[in-house]
């Protein structure tokens, strides 16, 4: 790392006055369209979730440190559009970051996590702050996030949220496993339906475990499916 850049911490980016109004224009304009909830609560839960993976599994405090910003900052690209938004995501990371003096090393390290969180985009864990990002990421499915009041009106999206009415994610160091646990509401859909609906990004977060050296376990309603 060259002397000129700035060890860029997630308090730094947080404070950016451009991150804020970006994220908060774009969780806008994907609400007039009706997606779900991509707010601030959604970003600093994805941080410090992907923050704690890499901490956890014994990767380095500076590791950690870039899958907090990823996280903090991977849905930033649903101000340009919300299809391809984690390849817009990484490049609108790359100039605010790279204004904010952040080596260009560890800027590529979070734009390829930012531009591999999408299972429509083919996303893949191409580094191990992508693979905490896309479990971290896939964990918050919660009833809150649904905009829409309507259930006539729900998208396959909205249910497999609003089905959830809790979600954890466990990582145990000693046995390698991540466990991602959530209890559902069988009265919107039946723990198979969900699981089907799930799946692509089921099977995106077995392979993110895999690239961290872990196994990947689904627990839903206390029936282990994976
Ligand atoms: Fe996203
Ligand atoms: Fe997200």
């Amino acid at each position: 790392m060259g002397e000129e850049c700035i060890l860029v911490n997630l308090e730094m980016v947080k404070a950016n006055l451009i991150v804020q109004e970006y994220m908060s224009i774009g969780n806008d304009y994907i609400g007039n369209i009706g997606a779900i909830e991509h707010n601030i609560h959604h970003a600093e839960l994805v941080s410090s979730l992907c923050y704690d993976i890499l901490k956890t599994l014994g990767y380095p405090e500076r590791e950690a440190e870039l899958g907090a910003i990823a996280g903090y900052l991977h849905d930033v690209g649903n101000l340009i559009n919300r299809y391809g938004h984690g390849m817009s995501g990484a490049m609108i990371a790359f100039n605010l970051l790279l204004d904010m003096g952040m080596a260009p090393e560890e800027i590529a390290i979070i734009m390829g996590a930012i531009g591999n969180h999408e299972e429509q985009a083919q996303g893949h864990s191409v580094n191990n702050v992508a693979a905490a990002l896309i479990l971290a990421d896939k964990s918050d499915v919660h009833r809150s996030r649904v905009r829409k009041r309507e259930i006539s009106s729900f998208t396959q999206r909205d249910r497999v949220n609003y089905a959830v009415t809790e979600s954890n994610l466990a990582v145990d160091v000693e046995h390698k496993t991540i466990s991602l646990e959530m209890t559902i509401d069988t009265t919107v859909c039946s723990v198979m339906e969900y699981f089907e609906i799930f799946l692509t990004k089921m099977l995106m977060c077995r392979r993110a475990a895999e690239y961290l050296g872990c196994q990947f376990e689904l627990v839903i309603n206390d029936n282990k499916l994976l």
